[in-house]
């Protein structure tokens, strides 16, 4: 029998940075996201005596590979029952176009955790497969679930940290538009850049601000759909990442000077013509403006006017599923 799920990335509003538990990938903070409707990936898995990955998008290389193995020894530890006996024969069939700036990896190992969850047919909750999830990627854990979704740490041990959805894709209808600059694909992944989280001095700044009060604003700002406040909360946020990573040791420096020219034109924009969009900046030069409908022709017209960028458009989505 084998079993196949799609699920996608997600654009974090208050963004996971750092682990208090690096093999678990158990999160310093919590972190809040939305899971968008597109690009996709479709994993399919099932039984085997060794673990085979395939992917139709890229030669997986010896170190991918050790992460699929990891992850499958975690999801075993976790599940504790033998219900995944030997391996797995995993295979990955990715429509993220690449070079778009969109990490895979959450879309990816959320598929993964969905696609276990249906072979060892346990009637799993959302939460414990957000769990399977994170075990392989931080980020992944929060793509199991539709719409707006917090991650939340709740105690020590590979079940400490969890998915919550926040609420459904219904609530608010937000758009991302992912302004890709041309240029130098990141250097340093962020598995390797969390593990250096600590290394910053502002680091505990950081987390003490989004414990105090950042998401929870976060999480008010959407289920009342305060644009502006939702906008004030994910800047700080977004800005104090990159402030921390780029003093951790070493430093990393992701954003680009096309990364400051566009978010200097937005600024530009809101204040001309009042237009509900915000800017969110993961690990690397990619820029995405979160924009309300009523605001999306003009930020999209905006992306595409961006010489020498690629422009990639998505809305918020369901989270991943059987299919
Ligand atoms: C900057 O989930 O990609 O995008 O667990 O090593 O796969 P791994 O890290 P990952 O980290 C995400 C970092 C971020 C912020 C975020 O998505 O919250």
């Amino acid at each position: 029998m084998s079993i196949t799920a799609r699920s996608t990335p997600n654009i974090a509003l208050i963004k996971y940075w750092g682990n208090r538990n690096n093999d678990l990938r158990l999160p310093a903070a919590d972190s809040l996201s939305m899971t968008l409707n597109s690009p996709y990936v479709d994993v399919t898995v099932e039984h085997a005596e060794v673990l085979r990955v395939h992917s139709t998008s890229k030669q997986l290389t010896s170190k991918d590979i050790e992460r699929f193995a990891k992850h499958l020894e975690l999801m075993k530890m976790y599940l504790v029952v033998d219900s995944i006996p030997n391996s797995l024969n995993i295979q990955i069939d990715s429509h993220i176009p690449s070079g778009i700036g969109l990490a895979s990896s959450a879309a990816v190992f959320s598929a993964i955790a969905k696609a276990v969850a249906g072979l060892i047919d346990q009637n799993l909750t959302d939460e414990q497969v957000s769990i399977l999830a994170r075990l392989g990627s931080g980020s992944a854990s929060r793509s199991i679930l539709g719409g707006f979704v917090a991650m939340k740490n709740v105690s020590e041990g590979m079940d400490g940290a969890v998915a919550e959805q926040i609420a459904d894709e219904k609530h608010w209808n937000l758009h991302d538009i992912v302004i890709i600059p041309s240029g130098d694909e990141k250097k340093v992944g962020s598995t390797e850049g969390h593990a250096g989280a600590w290394t910053s001095p502002h680091f505990a700044t950081r987390l003490e601000a989004i414990q105090k009060y950042r998401q929870q604003e976060c999480i008010d700002a959407i289920l009342n759909k305060d644009f502006e406040k939702l906008q004030h909360i994910s800047e700080e946020d977004a800005l104090d990442m990159h402030h921390c990573m780029e003093t951790q040791n070493p430093a990393l420096k992701y954003l680009s000077e096309d990364t400051h020219h566009i978010l200097a034109q937005v600024r530009e924009l809101r204040e001309r013509e009042h237009v509900p969009v915000l800017f969110t900046m993961d690990a690397g030069p990619t820029v995405h403006l979160i924009c309300t409908d009523e605001a999306k022709d003009t930020i999209s017209g905006f992306a595409h006017s961006q010489k020498n960028c690629k422009v990639f458009e998505a809305s918020v989505g369901p989270g991943a599923h059987c299919i």
